[in-house]
């Protein structure tokens, strides 16, 4: 297993900020940021292409199980920004819709599954700094983690969010759905048995309901500081 030199674990209930948050501290304090939830959502993704999610939602788990090896899912780092590619096809736009989101909790639920994502995350962060997103990085993927923050915020805060960035991506989403998904996929998460959401003993809490972005930095840059030291204080530039 591939272990970085320092890892910041970053877990919590469903749009959370956590990618806006983690890759933020990987600019500014130069780490690795990796999107574990990507690859949950590439797998959702590859599939629904090869007609193993049924329109009702039912999950065709034997031939998923026979097909996941050879599903050639990776980063692709370019200019600063890391990219989930399907073979030669970059599929980050494909995986953020609401369709991929109603989709991904079952999937990620599957353990054969969590654990084809798992044995991935780690080959995937090599020596360095790296900073993961996701519901179980702190507590399974990297329990050892020098740095573990668990994001939380109202949940009628967050599903505004979500549907403020889809309408500026072009989608026309309706809030109640966006909200319905939401709470489906937080109850989905903690609850499944292979490692659900859950908050690691050791793990920071930020509740970002009303914080601003450049409040999140201030406060990460404290607890940065205090742990490692090394770390140079950045410019602050949001
Ligand atoms: O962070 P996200 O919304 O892109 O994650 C998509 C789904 O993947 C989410 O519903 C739960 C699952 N997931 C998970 O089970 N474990 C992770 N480490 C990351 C995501």
């Amino acid at each position: 297993m591939n272990v970085p030199d320092i890892i910041i674990a970053v877990d919590g209930f469903s749009s959370t900020g956590k990618s806006t948050f983690a890759k933020m501290v990987a600019r500014e304090f130069s780490f690795l940021y990796l999107d574990s939830g990507a690859m949950y959502r590439g797998v959702t993704l590859a599939a629904m292409e090869q007609g193993l999610i049924a329109p009702d939602g039912a999950i065709d788990e034997p031939s998923l199980r026979e097909i996941i090896g050879t599903l050639d899912l990776h980063f692709r780092r370019d200019s600063g920004k890391t990219q989930l590619f399907l073979g030669e096809r970059c599929i980050e736009d494909r995986i953020r819709t609401l369709e991929m989101s109603s989709h991904v909790s079952p999937v990620s639920a599957i353990p054969f599954v969590r654990n084809f994502v798992d044995d991935k995350l780690h080959a995937f962060s090599a020596g360095g700094r790296v900073i993961m997103d996701g519901r179980d990085i702190g507590t399974t993927v990297f329990p050892q983690a020098e740095l573990k923050i668990f994001m939380t915020a109202d949940e009628n805060v967050r599903a505004q969010r979500r549907y403020d960035e889809m309408l500026s991506k072009g989608e026309t989403p309706v809030f109640e759905d966006v909200l319905a998904n939401l709470k489906e996929r937080d109850y989905i998460d903690s609850h499944r048995e292979t490692s659900p959401l859950s908050q690691a003993a050791d793990a920071y809490v930020m509740d970002n309901t009303h914080m601003t972005l450049h409040e999140e930095l201030v406060w990460i840059l404290g607890l940065i500081q205090g742990k490692f030291g090394i770390l140079e204080a950045p410019a602050l530039s949001c």
